[in-house]
């Protein structure tokens, strides 16, 4: 049984007339990295800001590590939260910002824990720098360690990959992954799919407030893969030649009439030559391949069009 650390069942929440999350079920278990996409106005902010206890939901309910929220504050200090900017004051050094903050968690002999966070995420030599002579990809660094002040069960991170340059975006991807080998499980919010592409093992489509997929990372590169798109009435005729003439193995059946073929290697000409000569008729085949922003959009957009 997977350990589930957050549950959120019909997580709703209003702000007046517009809803901002509307009836959110999604399950997050120890060890994830869940990627949360969705365009500007999705709703990602909220849903982080609600699972952080800094917005309380209209309706619906949230689970804490298997026990309702209504228990208390108690879990929301297991979770680490950077959403939107971190409070930095600019003019202390990074060392001092954690120390600030230590002391208003109440974690007065912070030191060695904050040394240990510079060195995690690499600040370890600026440490005692101002922020405000800070890359933005420094400063999200130390908004990701003052979340992790504290040992967090759970980190939060809305959007910190957002603005940063091609350098950055490695250096935080490399975190994110270190830190979740450590045992920490993390939810992380993007509007672009591509730059949680390497890191996330699940990833929540979210579109106008409302959970439009969710999709494990190994289902998203498999669609997302190439493939031929093979569709005929004939299934069942045509899978043993496939296999048999063609050497085929690995192909998926789609639907009642629609196979997908990833094989390496595997031409049109010759499938198409090979089912013929077997008497198989095809409707159409042909080469399928989007990329991961592709996959994303067309997703929102269907889901765009059934609220139309
Ligand atoms: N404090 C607020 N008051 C009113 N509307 C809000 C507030 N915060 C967010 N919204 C609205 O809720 C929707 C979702 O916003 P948000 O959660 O910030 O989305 P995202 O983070 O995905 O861009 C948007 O339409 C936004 O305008
Ligand atoms: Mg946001």
């Amino acid at each position: 049984m997977p350990d589930t650390i957050i549950e959120m069942k019909n997580l709703t929440k209003a702000y007046g007339s517009k809803i901002a999350v509307k009836n959110m079920d999604l399950s997050i278990y120890r060890g994830e990295i869940v990627g949360l996409i969705g365009k500007n106005g999705a709703g990602k902010s909220t849903l982080l800001k609600m699972v952080a206890g800094l917005v309380h939901p209209t309706s619906g309910e949230l689970h804490f590590f298997n026990r309702a929220s209504a228990d208390g504050q108690s879990f929301f200090e297991r979770m680490g939260v950077l959403i939107e900017q971190a409070g930095l004051y600019p003019h202390y050094s990074a060392f001092e910002n954690l120390k600030l903050l230590a002391i208003a968690y109440g974690l007065p002999d912070a030191n060695a824990q904050i040394a240990r966070l510079l060195k995690t995420v690499g600040l370890e030599s600026s440490g005692s720098a101002k922020v405000k002579s800070f890359s933005l990809g420094m400063k999200q660094r130390l908004g990701i360690a003052a979340a992790l002040l504290g040992s967090p069960d759970v980190l939060l991170l809305d959007e910190p990959i957002n603005g940063l340059d091609p350098q950055g975006i490695v250096e935080i991807r490399a975190l994110i992954r270190e830190l979740n080998k450590d045992g920490l499980t993390i939810l992380i919010s993007s509007h672009i799919l591509e730059e949680l592409s390497k890191i996330a093992t699940k990833y929540v489509i979210i579109h106008q407030g409302e959970m439009v997929e969710v999709i494990s990372a190994d289902d998203l590169l498999h669609k997302c893969e190439e493939r031929i798109e093979l569709r005929l009435e004939a299934i069942e005729a045509a899978i043993p030649v496939l296999e048999r003439e063609l050497k085929i193995t690995d192909y998926k059946v789609s639907d009642n009439n629609t196979v997908y073929v990833y094989e390496k290697g595997a031409q049109i000409r010759q499938i198409s030559k090979t089912l013929i000569e077997h008497g198989i008729e095809i409707d159409s085949i042909h080469k399928h391949q989007q990329s991961l922003e592709q996959y994303f959009l067309a997703r929102t957009e269907q889901a765009g069009e059934r609220h139309a």
